[in-house]
């Protein structure tokens, strides 16, 4: 079993996307381990995205995150870091294959509707900056 980190974006979760997106995750097996609704703040933002600070869009997608609120998620499967990836699609909406949730919801490669960890490593950082371990029994 793995685990993985995941966010509905604040642009998916201000159009009311939330609920299909979780009607996804649920459809295709996924464990929800932990599930909440946050408001990051820009430090907060700018601390998960620290790996991409040189980037040209870090402001953007700092200002972006801390726009409104969130859900903040920790998903459960066989092979979940990978499994997340391919049902959320390319990072950029347009080149999304059919049936994907960037695809579906996403709106620009900025406004992508959703978050998912990259590698195991990024799992490991990201999940403990939202959840205690208190928050991911049962
Ligand atoms: P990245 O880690 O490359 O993509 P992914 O979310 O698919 O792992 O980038 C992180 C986020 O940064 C991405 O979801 C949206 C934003 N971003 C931009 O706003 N512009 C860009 O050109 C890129 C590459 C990413």
């Amino acid at each position: 079993m793995e685990r993985t980190f995941a966010i509905i974006k604040p642009d998916a979760f201000a159009a009311d996307h939330a609920g299909k997106i979780l009607a996804r995750i649920y459809a295709e097996g996924f464990k929800v381990v932990g599930l909440k609704k946050i408001f990051m703040s820009k430090v907060e933002a700018e601390g998960f995205y620290y790996v991409h600070k040189e980037r040209p869009f870090f402001g953007e997608l700092t200002d972006f995150m801390s726009s409104g609120p969130c859900v903040v998620m920790v998903l459960e499967a066989p092979g979940a870091i990978k499994k997340w990836r391919d049902l959320m699609g390319a990072t950029d909406p347009a080149k999304a294959d059919a049936g994907t949730l960037r695809k579906e919801f996403g709106t620009s490669i900025g406004e992508n509707a959703t978050h998912g960890s990259d590698a195991p490593e990024t799992a490991a950082f990201e999940i403990p900056y939202f959840f205690s371990g208190l928050e991911l029994l049962g």
